[in-house]
């Protein structure tokens, strides 16, 4: 179990110290939310005010996203980026047709038919293959082309593009504007599924401007809860276009909250003062700090780059189990025999946590007979 100590008597706690060694590196959603984020929320809980967005919080959020993307946008907060997600499938799908996404796509594989929930039936997801999660503009290119032949199948509408991707990569600028171009050359959306949004940001050094409608991005699932907010995203329109139906559609599939204020209060304070940056970098340093410690384990193989705040690695069968024993939790990736594991740093993810982790599976290097053959991951 995590323990967290206060640092300060004052009734809103603004620093929190870990003191207890992290052991659940299942998800960057194990961990809590951030001080800053919790403090957002009790400083908006004094008073009355508008329900359903008409607050000063969500107001003045217009103002904080065009500062931060350098443009007019249009931001809908929403509870989760599967609503995210599923919103902008239903627009940018319209009336009905198909979006490409990754064969690893959370919006694919993780959603529960997401898409074709919220468009009610209208949209559908089409897997393009990938290379360490990327889509490839010659794939989407080739794809389309191919959908020409075939009358009887749903038009293709849109590409959705997750950034950063599912197994830690991140597509570089100029291949998000070629996807983007190619996209736009067929008259397809850009979607952007941001859940770790800040952590592509983080790992490529850009603004955010550059990373999505600069790079022709049309609208953003805009992620905060996995870096530091309690429960909160935001769907950011490039395009106003697009956003014609969403309050509608928000408000029918239940994301317009009553108290629209908590939401709007934990995401200005997530931008403010770069914490949403601030907490990918660190996140992403801690992945690194993983990788390079049990780059030293022989038999250890990473099963895709690390380049944002996720390792994806196989680990030999005795440092496994060794880490099981200790308490030590991630998630599977990927077929059970090939063994890969995922191991998920989060904002609050310190470097004794990761030197801890990383000195455990020293301990069990070599332990057992079969320490070079990867190990069959066993589900949490
Ligand atoms: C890439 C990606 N997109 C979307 C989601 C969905 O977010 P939520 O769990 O808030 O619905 C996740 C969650 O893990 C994700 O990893």
């Amino acid at each position: 179990m995590i323990h967290f100590a206060a640092a300060s008597e004052s009734p809103v706690q603004t620093k929190e110290v870990r003191v207890s060694v992290k052991k659940n590196f299942y998800s960057d959603n194990v961990s809590g939310a951030a001080p800053e984020v919790l403090a957002a929320i009790v400083a908006a809980n004094a008073g009355d005010t508008a329900p359903y967005g008409g607050d000063l919080w969500t107001e003045r959020l217009q103002e904080r996203f065009a500062e931060l993307f350098e443009n007019e946008v249009e931001i809908y907060p929403v509870g989760t980026g599967t609503a995210a997600n599923g919103l902008c499938a239903s627009l940018i799908t319209a009336p009905y047709g198909g979006i490409y996404v990754s064969d690893a796509a959370h919006v694919h594989g993780s959603e529960c038919g997401g898409p074709e929930f919220w468009s009610g039936g209208n949209a559908r997801t089409v897997p393009l293959p990938t290379v360490d999660g990327k889509i490839a503009a010659a794939d989407l290119a080739r794809a389309v082309e191919e959908s020409g032949a075939r009358s009887a199948d749903v038009p293709p509408r849109a590409i959705s593009l997750t950034q950063a991707t599912e197994v830690s990569t991140v597509y570089t600028l100029a291949e998000v504007k070629s996807l983007a171009d190619a996209a736009h050359a067929r008259r397809l959306w850009v979607h952007m599924d941001g859940a770790r949004f800040a952590n592509a940001v983080a790992r490529l050094g850009c603004t955010p401007a550059e990373a999505s409608w600069k790079a022709g991005v049309d609208v953003l699932s805009f992620g905060a809860t996995k870096n530091g907010a309690l429960a909160a995203e935001a769907v950011v329109f490039f395009d106003r276009a697009l956003a014609e139906t969403m309050r509608y559609r928000r408000r029918r599939g239940g994301h317009l909250f009553s108290k629209m204020r908590f939401l709007s209060a934990q995401l200005e304070a997530f931008i403010a003062k770069d914490l949403w940056l601030r907490n990918a970098r660190h996140a992403n340093a801690m992945a690194q700090r993983v990788r390079e410690g049990l780059a030293r384990i022989p038999g250890v193989r990473f099963a895709s780059p690390t380049q944002i705040n996720f390792v994806l690695v196989a680990l030999p069968q005795p440092v496994w189990d060794g880490l099981v024993a200790e308490g030590y939790r991630f998630s599977r990736r990927g077929a059970l025999s090939e063994g890969i594991v995922r191991i998920a740093c989060a904002f609050d993810t310190r470097e004794e946590d990761v030197d801890a982790l990383v000195a455990t599976a020293h301990r069990y290097e070599g332990t057992r007979q079969g320490a070079d053959r990867a190990a069959p991951a066993t589900r949490r």
